[in-house]
């Protein structure tokens, strides 16, 4: 499962990258809001940062509007992923995109006949959002299986990036469910690494090192 970072924070990414595991990354509205930077100059310093897929979301409603807001985010870089999000205008937008070679990431997707609709019209990726599903007491993550059942059942190549993630049993869900990427903030990126066991671990071996002659 590859594994992407949820922010347009660049000193984030920065570091994430550094750890050598962030196969990608997607910004939102939201997140770009919070860095009170320009949004174009922004995207093109992370797609810089990033080998991997950058998602930019489109902000139009109109599908010619979300097309034409498309082509300008994918031609900022060639890992530039446009983000559109699941309505009839987005899915009409989709399709044209599609044609033309750009990516999309159908995203703010709640249900797997939302997904159905999106790999049918030939989405790169699908966003099911499952930390806000669980907010309403519904269980985001058999979204992710069911749609997962879907594009199997049907061959669908779309791949499923789960999203909205909030602790990191999200992301082992989201990798025994056999999703394709799991986007998460820098926050649960760094808990993957940790354990209480492990670093108790290392502390035991240190102190005990010390206790072995120096030659
Ligand atoms: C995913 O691509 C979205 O940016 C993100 O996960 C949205 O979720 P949240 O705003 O509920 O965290």
């Amino acid at each position: 499962m590859k594994l992407f970072l949820d922010t347009a924070d660049t000193a984030q990414i920065r570091e994430a990258v550094r750890w050598g595991i962030v196969d990608g990354v997607t910004t939102n509205p939201t997140h770009v809001s919070k860095t009170g930077r320009p949004a174009l100059e922004l995207y093109k310093e992370i797609c810089r940062l990033v080998k991997g897929p950058v998602s930019l979301e489109a902000v139009g409603l109109t599908a010619d509007e979300i097309v034409e807001e498309g082509r300008r985010l994918a031609a900022i870089a060639d890992n530039a992923v446009v983000k559109v999000p699941i309505m009839r205008e987005g899915l009409v937008a989709v399709q044209r995109l599609t044609a033309e070679g750009i990516k999309t990431n159908v995203t703010v997707l709640f249900s797997p006949l939302q997904a159905l609709l999106a790999a049918k019209c030939g989405a790169t990726y699908v966003s099911p959002f499952v930390g806000r599903l669980d907010a309403v007491g519904h269980m985001g993550m058999d979204v992710v299986r069911q749609i997962k059942t879907i594009y199997s059942n049907y061959g669908f190549t779309t791949q499923i990036l789960v999203a909205a993630v909030r602790h990191p049993t999200h992301v082992l869900e989201a990798a025994l469910a056999g999703a394709d990427v799991c986007t998460m903030f820098f926050d649960v990126m760094k808990q993957l690494f940790e354990h209480p066991l492990t670093d108790a671990g290392i502390q035991m071996f240190l102190e005990d090192w010390k206790k072995v002659p120096k030659a």
